[in-house]
């Protein structure tokens, strides 16, 4: 239950993004990072990809360089192998995250170690601040039996990557720059799922199967529902309130804005035009 001071989320707008291919030929759904939603400071980008057609998704994504930000893949389904030239390597599997902070310059490859069935799974790129930018470049990397689970009778899960849920239960996920929330729950037709955020904080909730409705259902409100493969952004509030239409499972991604120019040049992200260009120039020379 809500008390009387807290104000609850409603959905502001909704997007279904746009088929896009990256990597080597790999087909996904960018859903932040095109034209009508081109950020949501600090997330930069989010992809969705989900195929059983090997071709979709075979190619992978060779090395290729990051700086200024942070890459985070979420596997649903399937098995990726990464590896970069901080010298990590290492397999993500179904239900396992990599949270990857690219700092001042990594280079690094994604690829899928299937060669059928099903790959499912998000990329979302968070923003560092100006003065992280340029830090050592990092990674936190848990399988799926590391990721938090709050488990409840009425069939709820809750996976949390990162942040804390209402009921206290933690993801391994550290960041202090942005301070997100990044959930993976699945909700039995009916029921409802509340989280608190900061009012500061940008939020948006991705549905990966079923249909949902955001906000209070007392409220006349008309836009409301959210079906598979959409993504909402919720406006003003410091509560987040969900009811499943059916047998539903979304992300709900949230964390504070950084509110500073963003510069973006392909794989790099920073805050002024000249810095994207030093890092071209970086890349070129070798120097990540
Ligand atoms: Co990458």
């Amino acid at each position: 239950m809500t008390d009387m001071n807290t104000k609850i989320r409603e959905l502001q707008t909704l997007t279904s993004g746009l088929p896009a291919t990256d990597g080597d030929g790999v087909k996904m759904t960018r859903v932040i990072g095109t034209p009508e939603l081109n950020m949501l400071d600090p997330f930069l980008l989010f992809d969705a990809f989900e195929s059983d057609q090997a071709e979709d998704y075979i190619g992978g994504f060779p090395d290729h360089p990051h700086r200024g930000f942070e890459t985070v893949t979420y596997l649903l389904n399937g098995r990726m192998r990464h590896k970069d030239s901080a010298g990590h390597e290492g397999m993500i599997e179904a239900g396992g995250v990599q949270w990857m902070t690219a700092g001042k310059g990594i280079v690094h490859s994604e690829m899928p170690e299937q060669e059928d069935g099903l790959l499912q799974g998000f990329q979302l790129w968070v923003n560092l601040p100006a003065c992280e930018k340029m830090q050592e470049p990092a990674y936190q990397e848990f399988p799926a039996s590391e990721i938090a689970i709050e488990g409840l009778d009425n069939g709820t899960e809750i996976r949390v990557i990162a942040g804390t849920t209402n009921s206290g239960t933690t993801g391994p996920v550290i960041n202090n720059f942005v301070n997100p929330i990044y959930m993976d729950i699945s909700l039995q037709k009916g029921h409802v799922f509340e989280q608190s955020v900061d009012a500061d904080d940008n939020v948006f909730i991705f549905v990966i199967k079923g249909e949902l409705s955001v906000g209070e259902m007392s409220v006349g409100y008309t836009l409301r529902k959210l079906g598979r493969r959409q993504m909402g952004i919720l406006g003003e509030g410091d509560q987040v309130l969900v009811t499943a239409n059916k047998e539903t499972r979304f992300l709900l991604a949230a964390a504070h804005p950084l509110n500073e120019p963003v510069a973006r040049g392909g794989p790099f992200v920073m805050n002024t035009k000249a810095e994207i260009l030093q890092a071209f120039e970086d890349f070129q020379n070798n120097r990540f």
